[in-house]
């Protein structure tokens, strides 16, 4: 019989939980801000617009931290173009997306937003078709007090305090041939580290994210991180990593598995930081934010149609992947894997938040739901605090196209401060449910408070409006303790919380 082992300690520390591991992404792009966090007139709006509905769902996820406002968008926007009276504000063609910004949603109606939804920004700096002019103005108009052109011009827009935006990102994707102004790793690092002089000049508290590769496997990946973070290294806080995966060929076992190729991407980055912190002799140490991470594929052909068919379109359907079962198991599986990386990778953005390849789906005019893929991440930013413990597993394994020896269980834990332990599982079996022993002897006493599972008899199985609730999570056979060690259960292809306390 198959079975899995997992030992903890809570001396086997990888190290604290950075919060913004739970973040996500809203760009301008579909129906994200528009007929998503924005819809005036729809019944629940409130009196700036914004749907009462979708911003209780964000809540209920618990996202600390939203990229904004793009993504592939922020290369060709004016920032000055979303501040000020709403009804000067310019309507302009989207070159990332083929679509029309219109501007209604800006930078004052956005923080405002975020801080109902009790989250930061993360905002990005437009190092594609601009530069380190405009990245300082709106560091100045954002978070300088006053007494300056732009922090004045804030004041007079209405915000007499400053909206203290902490985290930044240096442009977006730059070495993508999609990307408005494109550039070279050497372009792209040294104007980067301008900007990021000039911007930290302006406000020496932020922080700042240099773009890595836009994906692990484009031609110019790792020598693009070298060359960038040579030319940045001492005026950055981070190296960002996207990464997007799909199943085309209906291969779950193999899709299942792609966290193995997250897990190498981490990894790699990694190393690549802490070989140029070798050869710069710098103290600092380079982290990740991993800012863009989803599955993303369902939506690729009905894009294209869409775009076609109304081309400079506003708020069109685009990106609208429905997520299935197996989605969110990988979801999970790459949640596990940030958390066993968490010493290192301190952001992470689910990528999007609402409407657009997203865990929170709106109808225009109608309701609000959760996508499968939502359940993971909201177990993991509710429980996934604290210390992150590196846990000794042991499992049977399968082979796949990609990937020799891949586990069938992987599994995370987190202690908290008040003493409770999460064990995070995932069993990829596609037949068979494995007992998981976990030896939790050095804890002491500890009893299992809740086991949570979510799993689904069909991979492709998704959730509606009209069946919201068709994958869920249900209550799980529980665990037997004896003496500090517990076993449970994991259901064949399931994600598993465990609680204990
Ligand atoms: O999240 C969708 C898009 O994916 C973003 O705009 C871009 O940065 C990435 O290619």
């Amino acid at each position: 019989m198959k079975k899995a082992t997992l030992i903890l300690d809570k001396d086997f520390s990888i190290g604290e939980v950075d919060p913004r591991l739970y973040g996500s992404f809203i760009e301008h792009l579909g129906r994200a801000v528009y007929g998503g966090i924005y819809e005036p007139g729809h019944p629940t709006a409130d009196e700036n617009g914004f749907r009462r509905d979708v911003m209780a769902k964000v809540r209920e996820l618990g996202v600390p931290i939203v990229r904004y406002p793009g993504g592939n968008f922020v290369s060709g926007f004016n920032w000055e173009d979303s501040v000020g009276p709403r009804g000067s504000r310019p309507r302009r063609l989207d070159l990332a997306w083929m679509t029309t910004e219109t501007n209604e949603v800006g930078l004052h109606e956005f923080v405002s937003w975020a801080k109902q939804a009790n989250t930061e920004v993360m905002y990005a700096v437009n190092l594609g078709t601009r530069g380190p002019d405009a990245a300082r103005n709106v560091v100045e108009y954002a978070n300088h007090p006053s007494g300056s052109y732009w922090s004045d011009l804030r004041i007079r827009n209405g915000a007499k305090d400053p909206f203290g935006i902490k985290l930044w990102c240096l442009g977006n994707e730059m070495d993508g041939p999609w990307q408005m102004g494109q550039k070279t790793a050497y372009e792209y690092g040294r104007v980067a580290n301008e900007a990021a002089k000039m911007m930290k000049w302006v406000d020496p508290s932020i922080e700042l994210v240099a773009c890595g590769s836009c994906a692990h496997d484009m031609p110019t990946y790792g020598a693009w991180e070298m060359e960038v973070l040579d030319q940045c290294y001492s005026n950055v806080d981070y190296v960002s990593l996207h990464r997007y995966y799909g199943n085309p060929t209906g291969d779950t076992p193999g899709f299942l598995a792609r966290s193995m190729d997250l897990d190498d991407f981490i990894r790699e980055v990694v190393a690549i930081c802490d070989a140029v912190r070798g050869k710069k002799h710098a103290k600092k140490r380079l982290n990740l934010s991993f800012d863009e991470w989803n599955v993303w594929y369902h939506s690729n052909e009905q894009d294209r149609e869409i775009q076609k068919a109304d081309k400079w379109g506003r708020a069109l359907p685009l990106l609208e992947d429905v997520y299935n079962f197996e989605d969110a198991l990988l979801v999970g599986a790459i949640l596990i894997t940030f958390l066993k990386n968490a010493d290192r990778v301190k952001v992470a953005c689910l990528a999007q938040l609402v409407n657009v390849i997203a865990p929170i789906m709106t109808r225009t005019g109608g309701g609000v739901w959760a996508q499968t893929i939502f359940y993971p991440m909201m177990h993991a930013s509710k429980w996934g605090r604290g210390e992150a413990l590196r846990p000794v597993i042991s499992s049977p394994v399968y082979d796949c196209r990609d990937y020799e020896r891949v586990p069938l269980v992987d599994a995370a834990a987190t202690l908290s401060p008040d003493g409770s332990l999460t064990i995070f599982a995932v069993n990829r079996d596609l037949q068979d449910a494995i007992p998981l022993e976990c030896d939790l002897r050095a804890f002491g006493s500890l009893r299992v408070a809740e086991h949570i599972v979510l799993h689904h008899d069909d991979v492709k199985a998704v959730n509606t409006e009209a069946d919201p609730m068709n994958v869920a999570p249900a209550q799980g056979p529980g665990a037997e303790a004896d003496a500090g060690r517990v076993t449970v259960r994991l259901p064949a292809l399931s994600w598993n919380v465990i609680r204990l306390k």
